[in-house]
């Protein structure tokens, strides 16, 4: 069986052969951690971005979108807290020039530690079989105890160091664990230093001067300096909520692992406003929700968990975040946050601006609270991509690369297929295509075998062929082929429509939240 990192390679290269995601500006050897969505990634990500924002915005009277401009006031940044907090640690290696996350390097150190204990109590699990007591071994077994204290220890240093951002600590840290550089293999490394993950760049000519601006690092903002003009246009009634899609940018250190970690990505964020004193019942009910909205993909109740977060930021009195299992292990995809009434306050701190709601049924004003919702877009693709990639041994000796798409996502719904070029099969299959076309995006294919027709299909996800032959000449019936089981079905052309517009409706995927 292929490991998963074999898994994930195939998963990228798949990704780039049939359409979906593309390196940056390739002919010219790509941009790092920069990608492109081809014709089949754009369909998919178009559909997860319709679905999350017609589960906001549709779903609920009291939530409402908004589109705002990627460049932003330069002081929006200062009073959000990036300008002088939004760092990474970064650590070069003198002797393969490659830099790193300090943070990033201590926390593989960890995963290692645990790896050891993981493989230990795997052992043991073969040796005793169903006598086997996991927790009274982990208890008990003198190299487990050895390699967690060694865990504990770490993990204890590192908090404190991260805590109280103590460059010298953290590197100290690197030393002492004789952490070495992948590239290298050595421990030349220099000084630990903080550096700033917002790209820059300048507005205005430089004959009247120029000002600094930057590329937002998140689409929050937008929101906040939004609130007044929404809440007053909208007469939006506390508890409500503004939603928002767009592009955000971050100059990553450590840009890998494909979509996972981009300089450009794209996020989708809504920011719920509530009274002071409600925050925590808000904060549950969100939680809740966005867990559901992703469990009723179908993709597998058991790849989600929450990662309720220990250290908060100062602003945040709660934050948890919702992670996904990935070939490289449980990640972040969402995050759920509790940021209090900060953001509202700091603009209203720094642009003069008295920023606050008065409340009818309080007879009383004040700046809300808000709990966040943040989902990377190109983070579900990837989850969406990775659970729904498998590679299939078929009866025969053959086999397929199939995508298992939730239907409602999947780039392409339906595929017509003339059994042969000729005999009026194609104008027959053309008709079925300009049928559909309207309600689901549908594709024509005449080319090779139909097996190898069906091939193509699978590998992009295409949850219905539908194949005309001679017979459909004469009784107006075609066969219709299911992605997933393969099964083939003989159907009269007038049901295709109602097969397949039910089976992708977003509809019956709302109504489960
Ligand atoms: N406004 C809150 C905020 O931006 P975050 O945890 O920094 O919070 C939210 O980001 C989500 O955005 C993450 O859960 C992740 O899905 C996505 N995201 C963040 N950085 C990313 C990156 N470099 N590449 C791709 N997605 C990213």
């Amino acid at each position: 069986m292929a490991s998963q990192e074999e898994v994930f390679k195939k998963l990228v290269s798949h990704c780039k052969e049939y359409g979906f995601v593309f390196p940056s500006s390739e002919i010219y050897d790509g941009l790092a951690a920069v990608y492109d969505y081809g014709q089949n990634g754009v369909e998919l990500k178009n559909n997860i971005k319709k679905y999350w924002w017609d589960s906001m915005v549709l779903l609920h009277e009291n939530i409402v979108g908004i589109d705002a401009a990627i460049f932003m006031h330069p002081t929006t940044w200062k009073a959000s807290g990036h300008v002088d907090a939004f760092n990474d640690p970064l650590i070069d290696n003198r002797d393969s020039k490659k830099r790193y996350r300090a943070d990033v390097l201590i926390e593989e150190q960890l995963a290692k530690i645990e790896e050891k204990i993981n493989k230990e109590v795997e052992k043991a699990r073969k040796r005793f079989g169903d006598a086997f007591d996991e927790q009274k071994f982990r208890e008990t077994n003198p190299r487990v105890l050895e390699h967690q204290k060694h865990f504990d220890e770490l993990h204890q240093r590192y908090s404190d160091a991260m805590n109280a951002m103590d460059l010298e600590m953290l590197k100290q840290i690197i030393v002492d664990e004789e952490i070495v550089c992948p590239i290298s293999g050595t421990r030349n490394w220099t000084d630990v230093r903080q550096f700033n993950l917002m790209f820059s760049t300048e507005m205005g000519s430089t004959a009247d001067g120029t000002t600094k601006i930057y590329l937002r690092p998140e689409t929050a903002q937008g929101i906040f300096v939004n609130f007044l003009n929404v809440q007053k246009t909208g007469r939006m009634k506390i508890p409500f909520g503004i939603a928002q899609i767009g592009k955000a940018f971050r100059n990553e250190i450590v840009a890998r692992q494909f979509i996972f970690r981009m300089r450009e990505f794209e996020q989708m964020e809504m920011q719920f406003f509530v009274r002071p004193g409600e925050e925590m019942q808000w904060f549950q009910h969100w939680k809740e929700f966005r867990l559901r909205w992703h469990k009723a993909l179908g993709l597998g109740d058991n790849k989600y968990r929450y990662h309720d977060h220990e250290k908060l930021a100062h602003y945040a009195n709660a934050a948890t975040d919702i992670e996904f299992e990935m070939p490289f292990g449980f990640k972040e995809v969402e995050g759920i946050h509790s940021r209090t009434n900060f953001d509202l306050s700091q603009h209203a701190k720094f642009s003069g601006k008295k920023i606050e709601y008065f409340d009818p049924e309080l007879n009383q004003s004040y700046t809300p609270y808000v709990i966040e919702t943040s989902i990377g877009v190109d983070r579900m693709f990837l989850s969406v991509l990775s659970a729904a990639y498998h590679e299939e041994q078929l009866d025969g000796g053959d086999s397929r690369v199939v995508l298992k798409l939730p239907p409602v996502l999947a780039p392409v719904k339906a595929c017509v297929m003339p059994l042969v070029k000729k005999d009026g099969l194609p104008e027959k299959a053309r008709e079925i295509v300009n049928m559909l076309k309207f309600d689901v995006k549908t594709t024509y294919d005449e080319k090779d075998s139909i097996g190898k027709r069906y091939r193509r299909q699978d590998a992009v996800g295409t949850p219905f062929c539908i194949t005309v032959d001679h017979d459909t000449l004469n009784d107006n019936c075609v066969t219709i082929r299911y992605r997933d089981d393969m099964r083939q079905e003989r159907v009269p052309i007038e049901s295709l429509h109602g097969i397949i517009t039910d089976a992708v409706d977003m509809k019956n995927l709302l109504r489960k939240l």
